[in-house]
């Protein structure tokens, strides 16, 4: 246990640190598991997973051991050299998508930076400028991240913003009449987490690959968020029965050391030249040996198919709560979100915390589940029993 106390570091926080984020909502020393600790010794069950980050949990030995053995070789070499656990990555990274041998992988050090990666390989397309991006969606904070990221409060205060993004609604029609041959791409995440885990429309996915494939437009889908697992298949476009031109990735690849990559398939492949694209640490040999032990513990262990199964018994169970407050219950596999019938998202996240349970709100009506894949139904059932006082306390 820590010797300063919150009340201290949170005052230490409001004046050292640059005001981007909101006060925090407690301050955290360790964890073990699906579990953390506050510095007052508290124990919170942690079913937000760093924002579906912490995919083998905390502290989870085959991680701790990679990393440990990594830092005693070298942590960093410049991309002026290859490392094994880089080039592990990639195969790995290849197989699990089915990029395969045509394939090819970019590594970054966040979301926002692999998807910039993905929007500057679109401008080499053909020499195509125009890239649709959907209302309310979400692909990062940079400048050409947030051009892409449809939400106009994000947008507004930063512009203008990279030029030659046309946003629409996440319809089949609204697809339709706006692919042509002067679209570059089109990114789409499978499943949209900031905006309160909100699928996409039955047969979206296969059309956008048609009129893409059609017209010679990109298809990349942002699997930041959905990737690695965390959907109950390895990328959740595995379950709409399509390939995408290119996937981005990060967050959950490297369960807490920070790693992006973009993926891309067959001819996309070859789009990027030496020279054109560049970066000091992505694919560096801690960020790669960390997201090593990751993919092979979530396959050893078959986590993928642990995120499927305990994601609907989770559904079940939260429906089965009968309370009032839930609308519904959405999303697929461990990244679950429960609509709800009155603005209290807020409420409920405070009340659950208080009870050593930590959820999180991505708008006033939704509260998101993304907790690591290796829960078990010790962690299901303190989650109901929290969860379900949680909502009784915010009605
Ligand atoms: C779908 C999606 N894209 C992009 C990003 C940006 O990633 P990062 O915060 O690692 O830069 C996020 C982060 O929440 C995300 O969920």
């Amino acid at each position: 246990m820590s010797t300063t106390s919150s009340t201290d570091l949170t005052a230490r926080y409001g004046d050292a640190m640059m005001r981007t984020f909101g006060t925090p909502q407690a301050v955290l020393d360790r964890g073990d598991g699906a579990y953390v600790w506050d510095v007052e010794g508290k124990k919170y069950l942690d079913f937000l997973g760093g924002i579906a980050v912490n995919a083998l949990g905390h502290a989870h030995p085959a991680l701790v051991e990679a990393i440990t053995r990594q830092a005693s070789a070298f942590l960093h070499v410049s991309n002026y050299f290859a490392t094994e656990a880089q080039v592990n990555l990639a195969e790995t990274l290849l197989r699990l998508t089915g990029a395969g041998d045509t394939g090819r992988v970019f590594f970054a050090n966040s979301g926002t930076e692999a998807i910039e990666a993905a929007f500057k390989l679109s401008r080499l397309n053909q020499g195509r400028t125009r890239v649709v991006a959907m209302n309310n969606s979400f692909h990062g904070r940079s400048m050409g991240a947030l051009a892409l990221t449809g939400k106009p409060a994000l947008r507004e205060p930063f512009e203008p913003l990279v030029p030659g993004v046309i946003h629409i609604d996440t319809t089949i029609e609204a697809l339709e009449a706006v692919i042509d041959d002067t679209i570059a791409a089109i990114v789409i995440e499978p499943i949209k987490g900031e905006a309160g885990v909100i699928e996409l429309p039955d047969g979206f996915l296969k059309r956008a690959r048609e009129l893409t494939t059609e017209h010679g437009v990109l298809l990349i889908l942002d699997e930041i968020q959905t990737g690695a697992g965390r959907t109950g298949s390895w990328f959740a476009y595995q379950q709409h029965g399509i390939e995408p031109d290119a996937v981005v990735l990060a967050k959950g690849l490297g369960g807490g050391v920070p790693i992006g990559a973009l993926i891309t398939f067959g001819d996309t492949s070859e789009l990027f030249h030496p020279g054109q694209h560049g970066t000091t640490f992505g694919g560096n040999p801690l960020a790669t040996a960390a997201a090593n032990a990751v993919l092979a513990e979530i396959e050893s262990a078959d986590l993928v198919g642990n995120a499927r199964r305990r994601g609907e018994q989770l559904k079940t169970a939260i429906l089965g709560l009968g309370s009032p407050l839930v609308a519904e219950v959405r999303g697929a596999g461990l990244l679950i979100g429960i609509g709800l019938t009155e603005p209290v998202a807020a409420r409920v996240v405070a009340a659950a915390l208080t009870l050593g349970l930590i959820i999180n709100a991505p708008n006033e009506t939704s509260i998101r589940i993304a907790p690591p894949l290796i829960i078990g139904d010790d962690e299901i059932a303190e989650f109901i029993t929290s969860f379900a006082r949680a909502l009784e306390a915010s009605a």
